[in-house]
């Protein structure tokens, strides 16, 4: 058996691939770095869904609709009563994505894409006690989620930075959200059962909830002098440093690059907190050296998450939404996932190994 199944191949895909000896991620044919630079969110959604729906995915008409759905689901954020708001982001996102219809096609599919970039912002704008923003149909995604969470039009620095994210977060193999995904795809529950699923499996530390926990990790630190000591004594507690290591990749996850080059614009435009930058640069080299140094065995590098935290905070996404950031851009990757394996898999049902007692002989 093998423990956390790694190595094991679970599924064929069109989709994406990942290579962790290169540190390579492919899309649809396209490396990340290429895509990340030309793509939209708009673009990378249509690659992803092509040939998987019930009717063409083209990108323009893709923007269109997902904007007067966006327009549409907005009126579902009036459920969001008291108890559901005081939830962590992601869990009052999931919350609000479960009262929607179940279902496999186009319109399923824009109501799920829709759904999280509206809820978020709405939900963190009732957690602090103001009134949420309509979205604006015409905007793309991504401009129309910094619209609806800063009540304000983003700069064009801000749109992009935003887009690079959520187009390097848009696939990425088959993760552990992914993989729940296709588990209840194969059942034929619905995307929206597969996406409630991906969202729940996401949200663990280990997962996509690590990039929140990355700007804690900074603040502990503090100052860059402290850097390594500070590292040092939270692997001596036996703490995992947060943004760093992959099941997967041996080497640098390429999304650590795609992300830190869609800063650039940002701090070249003094649209960041430069210290925070220095801090985590310094606090990035400490810990490549001190895992170095502590783990000779165990190739371990930084990983998405922790140019995640700094690109979201950049972006004035508070660190409690983070996973639910995450949660906007791959959900396009669950969907074609779900509908991949409903169109050519069968029901995942592996077996398990009995190491428990036998029964008592009579
Ligand atoms: N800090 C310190 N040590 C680490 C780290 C880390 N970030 N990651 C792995 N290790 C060590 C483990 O302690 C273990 O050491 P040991 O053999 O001496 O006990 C060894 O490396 C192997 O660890 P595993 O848990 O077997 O590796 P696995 O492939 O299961 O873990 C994971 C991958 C969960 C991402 C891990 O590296 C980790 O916990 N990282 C920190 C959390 C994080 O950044 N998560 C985001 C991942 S990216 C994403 O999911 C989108």
């Amino acid at each position: 058996m093998k423990n956390g199944l790694e190595d094991v191949v679970a599924a064929e895909t069109r989709l994406s691939d990942v290579d962790g000896e290169a540190g390579r991620l492919v899309i649809r044919g396209v490396s990340l770095d290429r895509l990340v630079e030309r793509a939209t969110y708009e673009d990378t959604a249509a690659l992803l869904l092509e040939g998987l729906l019930d009717r063409p995915v083209i990108a323009d008409d893709l923007k269109t609709r997902l904007g007067r759905m966006r327009a549409e689901v907005f009126a579902h954020v009036q459920a969001a009563d008291e108890a559901l708001q005081e939830l962590p982001p992601v869990d009052g996102m999931r919350a609000l994505i479960a009262r929607l219809p179940d279902g496999e096609d186009f319109e399923t599919v824009l109501r799920l894409l829709a759904a999280p970039a509206v809820f978020l912002p709405a939900l963190l704008r009732l957690q602090k006690g103001e009134t949420p923003v309509a979205p604006s149909p015409s905007l793309s995604q991504s401009a129309d989620i910094l619209a609806m969470l800063n009540a304000n039009l983003p700069s064009r620095e801000q749109v992009s930075a935003l887009d690079a994210y959520l187009v390097t977060i848009s696939d990425h193999g088959l993760n552990a959200s992914t993989f729940a995904s296709r588990v209840i795809a194969s059942t034929r529950a619905g995307l929206t059962s597969s996406v409630l699923a991906a969202i729940s499996a996401l949200k663990g530390p280990l997962h996509g909830g690590a990039p929140g926990p990355v700007l804690d990790m900074l603040d502990a630190v503090g100052t860059e002098a402290d850097a390594k000591t500070w590292l040092g004594h939270a692997l001596d507690r036996g703490e995992r440093l947060m943004g760093f290591g992959h099941r997967i990749y041996r080497v640098r996850d390429p999304r650590a690059d795609a992300l830190k080059g869609a800063l650039k614009p940002l701090i070249a435009t003094g649209q960041v907190d430069h210290d925070r930058i220095r801090l985590a640069e310094a606090v990035e080299q400490a810990a490549l050296a001190i895992l170095r140094e502590r783990k000779p065995d165990r190739p371990l590098d930084v990983n998405v998450e922790f140019y995640t935290a700094l690109l979201l905070d950049a972006l004035k996404f508070p660190r409690e939404a983070f996973t639910g950031v995450f949660a906007i851009g791959r959900t396009v990757g669950w969907i074609a996932h779900a509908r991949e394996q409903a169109l050519e898999g069968r029901l995942i049902r592996p077996r398990s190994v009995y190491v428990g007692p036998l029964p008592q002989a009579a």
